[in-house]
């Protein structure tokens, strides 16, 4: 459905909690495709009221892989080096407020988060996350379940445990920081049946189908941890981006959510959507 494919954790958190943003209303999620546009443009996109537009970006995306016997977290050589450049490329963001996310999906070998065969391990895979968010001082991961080609290589079809296996090591190990869901794939499915208690590990959930408005159906998260608007800003008509957010405000829900903003100005179109979401219009500061 879609075209794709220690101290320095202690300054992270340090800068999320003071966060200056003074608007109200939901908040807004950034992907960014960082193999093509740059990270740094979430950070770009201003308020009249000196807002951020954006309070998450998330880079997209790390993988993965699969050894032979255990998933491996797997950074592709453009997910590394905007991780190795964090000093440029993800703390000015954080200084800003805006929390930095990896988001991790498959690479068509066979293991992804629907099929952990056991607790530990999924707890390994979750251990592999958690170190390297503390590495990068990034700020939470966004778990996505596509491209893992389950039965790839000899791997195991997805099971109703997996996820729930995954998710709640990764909030143990992780703390306060966040842990989203982007609503897809067959972890959607068993998250949807899951333990009523599911959505208190988790941070944030999105729909996943671009183009539409349609709350995700996950246990025990709030309408103030949902975006039911799923945006593609380089196909995603303005208008619909605008009458999504007009929904999400009168809904109520608390999270919108773009998918592959650009470099360069796009101003008019970020400009109209943060119209609908918070009566103001966005400028571009690169
Ligand atoms: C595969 O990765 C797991 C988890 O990191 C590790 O324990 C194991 O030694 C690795 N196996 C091989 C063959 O590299």
């Amino acid at each position: 459905m879609k075209l794709f494919t220690s101290p320095l954790a202690f300054v992270a958190v340090a800068a999320l909690s003071s966060t200056t943003s003074a608007k109200s209303g939901p908040i807004s999620v950034a992907y960014v495709e960082v193999n093509d546009n740059s990270i740094t443009n979430v950070g770009d996109y201003t308020l009249a009221d000196g807002s951020n537009a954006f309070d998450i970006a998330i880079i997209f995306a790390a993988n993965i892989n699969y050894n032979g016997s255990s998933a491996v977290l797997y950074n592709n050589p453009n997910v590394q080096a905007v991780l190795d450049d964090a000093d440029n490329q993800i703390r000015p963001l954080q200084a800003k407020g805006i929390k930095v996310l990896l988001s991790i999906l498959g690479n068509h070998q066979g293991a992804g988060i629907s099929n952990f065969a056991t607790q530990a391990a999924a707890a390994d895979f979750a251990s592999q996350v958690s170190d390297a968010l503390n590495q990068y001082g990034l700020d939470g991961v966004d778990l996505d379940d596509e491209y893992a080609d389950y039965g790839t290589n000899g791997t195991p079809q997805p099971n109703d445990q997996s996820i729930g296996w995954l998710i709640s090591a990764l909030r143990t190990d992780l703390g306060d920081k966040l842990v989203t869901f982007y609503n897809y794939g067959p972890a959607s499915d068993y998250l949807s049946s899951s333990s009523a208690s599911i959505g208190s590990q988790l941070s944030y959930s999105w729909n996943a189908n671009y183009d539409s408005y349609e709350a995700p159906n996950i246990p025990g998260l709030s309408k103030s941890q949902l975006s039911p608007a799923a945006i593609d800003i380089p196909t995603t008509p303005q208008s619909d981006a605008v009458s999504f957010a007009q929904e999400t405000v009168a809904d109520g829900y608390g999270v919108y959510m773009t998918y592959d903003l650009g470099n360069g100005d796009d101003s008019s179109y970020i400009s109209a959507i943060t119209q609908a979401l918070y009566g103001q219009a966005a400028t571009y500061t690169p």
